[in-house]
């Protein structure tokens, strides 16, 4: 079964999605919305784009099928230690300077928030670097917020298995250290060990919300390849909240086609893709 979507329901949805999530999806992406959303026609018994629409917006007061058209929606590309630089740039010289200063206070919390964590893959990557560069990671309170848009995606985070070809970018000792082999029907991925596991809280965020419901602030961020599906204004927008939410001289880490450069901002520019408070 096939089905068209004009230019007018194209819009709709347009609509809808940008005021949802922020997500600025430009008429070249007709034919890509067309596809991710069949699924869900399909699923819902309807024959048209039209009834779809009025479906989300009309129908279904539970909210439940606006959840999962952006669930569809979204692009969640990622893979362990992407944009290894970032890594290297966290241990070698964020780390050490933090827990310094952490000690100097005898202050043990250290918050980070990862904001768009899709599968799981870069909150993992950021505890397992935390648990290199700290000697006794379990006398510490750290906690890593991960959070997504996609409730798909956080359901495979929080479940922490990966098949094998997913690991290439983990050297061997992290390996060893950090996951074991999954058993019975899962003998041909790797687990994150609970120790790690349970440094990360997974929760379902919208970035574009006006308020996010934080209390304490976070000593970094990690928010990669996410506003580049943004417009100017929302990730501005969104970077003034970033720096709101960041402890003083707190680093932002953004993706590696992403840049503050003509957004009106107090972030001091570090190097390529690493800003601070
Ligand atoms: C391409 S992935 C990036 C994953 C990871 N940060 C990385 O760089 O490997 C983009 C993620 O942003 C999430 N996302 C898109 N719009 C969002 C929004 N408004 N609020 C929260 N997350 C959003 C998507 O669901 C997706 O998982």
């Amino acid at each position: 079964m096939d089905m068209e979507i004009n230019d007018k329901e194209f819009g709709l949805f347009q609509r809808l999605i940008y005021n949802k999530s922020g997500i600025n999806l430009t008429s070249s992406k007709k034919e890509l919305l067309k596809s991710r959303l069949m699924k869900r026609l399909r699923e819902k018994s309807l024959s048209s784009f039209k009834e779809y629409y009025q479906y989300i917006t009309e129908e279904d007061t539970t909210g439940e099928e606006l959840v999962s058209m952006l669930d569809c929606i979204s692009t969640n590309l990622t893979e362990f230690f992407r944009e290894s630089a970032h890594f290297n740039f966290l241990s070698e010289s964020v780390l050490p300077v933090l827990l310094e200063n952490k000690r100097k206070n005898r202050e043990k919390k250290i918050r980070i928030w990862c904001a768009g964590c899709s599968t799981g893959e870069e909150p993992y990557s950021i505890s397992m670097i935390l648990s290199d560069c700290i000697e006794q990671p379990l006398e510490w309170d750290i906690k890593i917020l991960a959070t997504d848009l996609s409730t798909r995606v956080l359901k495979k985070a929080s479940q922490g298995t990966y098949a094998k070809d997913r690991l290439r970018g983990i050297p061997n000792q992290m390996l060893n250290t950090y996951f074991e082999r999954g058993v019975h029907n899962l003998k041909d991925c790797y687990q994150i060990k609970d120790f790690l596991k349970n440094l990360i809280v997974f929760r379902r965020l919208n970035l574009t919300d006006e308020i996010f419901p934080f209390k304490g602030q976070f000593d970094f961020i990690f928010c990669r390849n996410v506003m580049i599906y943004f417009d100017k204004q929302t990730q501005t927008e969104l970077i003034s909240k970033f720096y709101k939410h960041l402890a003083l001289y707190g680093y932002l880490f953004i993706g590696h086609s992403e840049s503050l450069a003509g957004t009106e901002t107090r972030f001091r520019y570090v190097r390529p893709t690493i800003y601070q408070k």
